[in-house]
């Protein structure tokens, strides 16, 4: 049997004559740039976030970097963040000019320890970045706290995180901006690049429109240097129509993730924790085991997907190297590095596929 890590054909045979006319409807009108399409998603995804608005973005990548260009974050500032990430939070701070200050890890749920990020902060500090990692958001409430009373905004790496919940609020509602991507291997993802910010800020709102155009406004006369980050009407369409099946694929997620729970009760395999505050969306379901590098081996010997995320923190990667960290300043990111695996968790998985995923690692954990 094969079990790849995720199936994207599987999940296009369900909607492919949507989607085909979707993006036919798109060529047809020749409205290449911006259009309806791309309106209709940012109010769809600004309401489903419970956010006044929302502004598409070319990547999520993107939509992290014009938050932090509009919010004025540069040379001399310093943003903290999690050194256990995908590079792009991290990249793009450093792209802005500003310091990315990292902060460990909680080793339970993988996302920036709160209690930690107080001592992180000096007078230079202006934002602090939590990443709402593998679909479950942060503890958002001692982060707030810590922001208001040093004066910080918070932008949301939402990357992982469309529509999860932290006491109900939605992942993106609760810092200044929240930035979400459509990779196609995201709950929510496109047929190529696409992402989205979202934000209550109408004057942070309307400087990320215009910062999407290069910084002009009217056309041709710029306020302020800004770049091409503009969602492809393609990429919008192909959402829409995946949107109204988003809720369900994280329920079938979160079903898949029960299942494997249950299979690895009581064995040495540590399942995600998931705080009783959050309502996670399983982008990724990610176990920890000893041995992770050679179950990894094992696995795809048996054709069955599975990823490290993340091999290597930030603050060991040979481009930090200015930043002046060292192996050892962040053990717990460290250790995650050595433990984690993501398994299959996409919602088309059958209870036979989940089956041979779980028995497999259970025979080689044996
Ligand atoms: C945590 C995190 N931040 C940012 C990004 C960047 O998104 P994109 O790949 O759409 O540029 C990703 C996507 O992979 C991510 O996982």
């Amino acid at each position: 049997m094969q079990v790849p890590l995720l199936d994207l054909k599987a999940q296009y045979a369900t909607i492919k004559h949507e989607i085909q006319a979707a993006v036919s409807e798109v060529l047809e009108s020749q409205k290449c740039i911006g259009g309806p399409k791309v309106t209709e998603l940012e109010e769809q995804i600004a309401a489903l976030s419970d956010c006044k608005y929302a502004v598409g973005a070319s990547s999520g990548t993107d939509a992290i970097l014009n938050s932090l260009m509009s919010l004025e974050i540069g040379i001399g500032d310093e943003v903290i963040t999690t050194p256990f990430t995908f590079f792009a939070t991290v990249g793009c701070i450093a792209r802005t000019g500003a310091k990315p200050v990292f902060v460990d890890i909680d080793p339970r749920t993988f996302n920036i320890n709160a209690e930690l990020i107080e001592s992180a902060v000096t007078e230079r500090t202006k934002a602090i970045m939590p990443v709402h990692l593998f679909g479950q958001m942060d503890s958002m409430d001692p982060i707030l706290d810590i922001a208001n009373r040093h004066s910080l905004v918070i932008i949301e790496d939402a990357a992982q995180s469309i529509t999860s919940t932290y006491k109900g609020r939605k992942a993106g509602s609760i810092g200044i901006a929240g930035c979400f991507s459509f990779f196609p291997s995201k709950n929510l993802g496109g047929v190529g690049d696409g992402g989205m910010i979202v934000t209550n800020n109408e004057g942070l709102y309307n400087r990320i429109k215009i910062m999407r155009n290069h910084g002009s406004s009217p056309k041709y006369y710029h306020k302020f240097v800004g770049g091409n980050f503009r969602l492809d009407p393609v990429q919008a369409a192909v959402l829409l129509v995946k949107l109204p099946h988003l809720d369900n694929w994280s329920v079938a997620r979160r079903r898949n993730a029960d299942f494997y729970n249950e299979k690895f009760t009581d064995t040495i395999v540590k399942t995600p924790y998931i705080s009783p505050d959050c309502v996670s969306i399983y982008n990724q379901y990610v176990i920890r085991v000893p041995k992770r590098d050679e179950l990894a081996t094992y696995l795809k010997e048996k054709g069955i997907g599975c990823e490290i995320y993340y091999p290597r923190p930030m603050h060991v990667q040979e481009c930090f190297k200015n930043l002046g960290y060292k192996k050892g300043d962040f053990p717990e990111a460290e250790k995650a590095s050595e433990e984690v695996l993501a398994l299959p968790v996409y919602p088309e998985l059958t209870d036979q596929m989940k089956d041979y995923v779980a028995n497999n690692i259970l025979s080689f954990c044996d």
